[in-house]
């Protein structure tokens, strides 16, 4: 168990400066990193290998002092501990067998899950032993229809054609892969959580890709049951939901039942969530990733700017989405350093 300002700001103490943590803090742009990345062909294996997903876990607290440290791991580990064919190409992100029709799903069954992914769970009980105990340690899973992309396109996708029509033209077929990833994920943050995870986040990456009548069922409402049923049985943990460049949208997640958090993408304006989420529920976010690429005056200038509107209430600091390769390690640094060192104005 942790305690520390990351959990405490969830519970709804109020510090003079907000907690950080960044997605995909730990990544190709540290060259500690690509350093243990280059011992391990195989991405997957990677991070199954649980002394190497736990050193990568904690490179970027013992480089930053992050409030926040998330288990290194992917959301495409649940697909594999379906059985679904999974493997990533270099340079090209991850490919899978690509489900092609319903028959299909008979294939996947949750039977070998936890064994699957002990691996994982072996990884948070290291890392959790070895942070220091204000470091909350984060476990995640992606979103049922994020998860559904990646199984139906077979890849990251422009259109999401395949994923989309059949969601529209089968919604029945499509609803019964949904449920069988609402259990799976369920078993999977639970699993984290049992090995150690303070808190979770739920990624939902292309829930923008969703006009609002779907997002509601397709994306909110397995989100949703996965939270309850995570909450019945861990009520102290909290739960993070990330639908990414749902815009206005995002009132729909605003949802304390079963969010404690709303993780907000770039799109959405600091000035309406702070006026529309933020006293219902505790927002993290928002700042460009490419900001920090930037650095310097650039980032100055946006990081305080989402601090004035957000850092007097409840509130993380984070991207908009993860942390890209091309960041100089010095620029993370220097966000650190300006949110640590942020002053309310007086007005
Ligand atoms: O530090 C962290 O945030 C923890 C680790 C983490 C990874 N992936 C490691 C990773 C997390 C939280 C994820 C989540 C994830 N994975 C998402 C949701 C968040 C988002 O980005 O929208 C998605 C959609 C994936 C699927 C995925 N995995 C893609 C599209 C890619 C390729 C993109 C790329 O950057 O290459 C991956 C591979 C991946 N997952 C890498 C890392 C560090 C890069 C691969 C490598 O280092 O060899």
């Amino acid at each position: 168990m942790s305690s520390g300002k990351f959990l405490e700001t969830l519970a709804g103490t109020r510090f003079a400066t907000p907690p950080i943590w960044l997605m995909r803090q730990a990544g190709r742009y540290l060259p500690e990193y690509r350093a243990i990345r280059a011992t391990t062909k195989s991405f997957l294996e990677f991070c199954y290998t649980p002394d190497k997903a736990v050193e990568v876990t904690l490179q970027p607290i013992r480089r930053y002092g992050f409030d926040a440290a998330i288990i290194f791991s992917d959301i495409l580990v649940v697909p594999d501990a379906l059985g679904q064919k999974v493997w990533f190409e270099e340079g090209e992100g991850p490919k899978l067998e690509p489900l092609k029709d319903p028959a299909e799903f008979g294939r996947l069954s949750r039977a070998r899950l936890p064994e699957r992914l002990a691996p994982v769970y072996d990884a948070l009980r290291l890392a959790r032993a070895a942070l220091p105990r204000q470091t909350a340690l984060l476990g995640f899973a992606g979103a049922p229809f994020t998860l559904a992309c990646y199984m139906i396109e077979g890849s990251s996708s422009r259109d999401f054609a395949k994923v989309k029509s059949w969601a529209y033209s089968h919604p029945d077929s499509f609803g019964l892969l949904i449920d069988l990833l609402v259990d799976a994920v369920v078993d999977h943050l639970a699993g984290q959580i049992d090995a150690g995870a303070d808190a979770v986040q739920l990624f939902d990456s292309w829930a923008g890709v969703l006009p609002e009548e779907q997002l509601f069922g397709w994306s909110l409402e397995p989100m949703v049951r996965i939270a309850h049923a995570v909450r019945s049985r861990h009520p102290k943990i909290p739960i993070i939901a990330f639908p990414r460049a749902v815009g206005p949208a995002a009132l729909m997640y605003r949802r304390p039942d079963a969010f404690a958090a709303l993780s907000l993408d770039t799109g959405i304006g600091a000035h309406w969530a702070a006026r529309e989420l933020q006293p219902h529920i505790c927002v993290q976010g928002n700042l460009d990733p490419m900001m920090l690429v930037a650095g310097g005056a650039a980032l100055e200038r946006e990081a305080t700017r989402i601090l004035d509107k957000l850092g007097r209430g409840a509130f993380i600091f984070n991207l908009g989405h993860g942390v890209v390769p091309q960041t100089p390690p010095d620029n993370v640094t220097q966000l650190v350093d300006i949110v640590r060192n942020w002053k309310p104005s007086v007005s």
